[in-house]
Order: C-alpha cells, then structure tokens, then sequence
C-alpha cells in the first residue's frame, strides 16, 4: 500500500479544542535551549493548531510548519499573519519544505501515526529538513502501553494499530514500538535522550505511554 494511503488527518471539530492551544511545558524548555545554542528557524511537525508555531514566533524564531489536516493548516494561516510563520499542507512522509530548511524541530504527538514502513520515512525527513547539528524531539507510543497490550485495536502491521476511540483520532494509525525499536529508526542522530513516560488520567489510570525522544543531526 502506498505510504500516503494510510496517512489520515486528526478530525479537529471533535477534538477538545482549547487543550490543544496552550504549549506543551517541553516547549519551554526546548525554547531555552534552542535559543542558548544560537539556533532560529524552527519546524513545527505536524503543527495541528500550531500552539508550538505561535509560542516559537512569538520568541523570535523564523518557522516552518505544516499538517495533513487543511482546518488546522487554515486556522494557523489566519492566526499568524503577523508573525514569521509560514504553514502549509503536507503529508509527514514526504514534506514540501527544502533541504536543511530549519535548525531545530519539534514533532509533539505526530510521528506514531505512521505504520513499519513509514516512520523509516518519517526519520529521513527529519534528518533531510535539519541543518548541520540539528536538533529534534519527538514522541512515539510504547509497545508496552494499552493501545498495543489491551485495546484489541485491529493491526496494519505487527507494530501498527488502528485507534478505535470516538474522537479526533478514530480510524488514525498508531505505531507502537519498544526502546530498542526507536533507537535503530533514528541510528543515523545521536541520541541525546530516551525518557519513558506514562500519561495518568484524573483518577490516576494509565492512559498513555511514550518514549520522548531529544536527538541531533550529525
Ligand atoms: C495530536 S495532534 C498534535 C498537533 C500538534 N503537534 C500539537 O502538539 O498541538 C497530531 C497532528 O498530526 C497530524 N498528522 C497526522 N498524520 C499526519 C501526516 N501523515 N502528515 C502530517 N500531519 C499528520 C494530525 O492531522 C494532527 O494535526
């Protein structure tokens, strides 16, 4: 099957819009760093709203940004008329954005929708869309969290589920992979940093689990 035939937007009318326009509380810490080691033109990765996009401009960084879903890509456009923010609609795997275009990228929630075959795409983007030295995080879903232990979801592949849930991400690929897996996809960075996370609900029930990556471009 071809790669952009598994490829699916997030539906934004269903999603919980106001959770998803306040930055993730890494994007603080990966705007000082970036900012203490000089770099300026930031990738927004599969942008959704593009929370990210706006908090990095709003900083003083040139951004690049794209989604797969034309709602968000349209709602970005009209926020960021005033700001260094060019947005557009694209698909992951092959992004419509020049060679060593961006020093820095952010990537929040988006790689693990991909199958087998795609996140070797996704990783070549990456290093593709980097300058020398080069810096990326990202996420990807833990093989040893529900969605890929207990959910039932149906399989793409032997790491790839289907999400099943109502909402935003219904029907959307979820690549689910262990420790070993996420450090031979990216082999061609170094690899900064692996952290393990779990995502509690109120009442303390696991939800979620992922590896956070902080990786650079040799
Ligand atoms: C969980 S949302 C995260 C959005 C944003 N990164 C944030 O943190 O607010 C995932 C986003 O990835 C986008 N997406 C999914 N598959 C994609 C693909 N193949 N190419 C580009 N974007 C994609 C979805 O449309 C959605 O906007």
């Amino acid at each position: 099957m071809e790669i952009e035939k598994i490829s699916k937007a997030w539906d934004w009318s269903k999603a919980d819009a106001p959770a998803w326009l306040e930055p993730a509380k890494e994007a603080f810490y990966l705007l000082e760093r970036w900012k203490k080691q000089g770099k300026s033109r930031f990738m927004d990765y599969g942008c959704g709203l593009g929370r990210h996009s706006l908090f990095f401009a709003q900083h003083g960084f040139s951004v690049k940004a794209f989604d797969l879903s034309r709602e968000a890509v349209k709602e970005l456009q009209t926020k960021a008329t005033s700001l260094p923010i060019e947005v557009k609609y694209s698909d992951m795997h092959h992004v419509d954005y020049e060679d060593a275009c961006v020093d820095c990228l952010l990537a929040y929630h988006v790689v693990s929708h991909t199958n087998e075959e795609g996140i070797r795409l996704v990783a070549k983007e990456i290093y593709r869309l980097l300058d020398h030295d080069g810096e990326f995080y990202l996420d990807l879903c833990d093989q040893s969290g529900w969605m890929f232990t207990k959910s039932g979801y149906p399989h793409l592949d032997k790491s790839t589920v289907i999400s099943q849930e109502e909402g935003p991400e219904f029907g959307i690929p979820h690549l689910c992979v262990t420790k070993e897996m996420a450090k031979e996809i990216f082999a061609d960075f170094d690899i900064l940093e692996i952290e393990e996370r779990i995502t509690y609900d109120g009442d303390l029930r696991e939800r979620y689990r992922h590896f956070w990556i902080l990786g650079k471009k040799r």
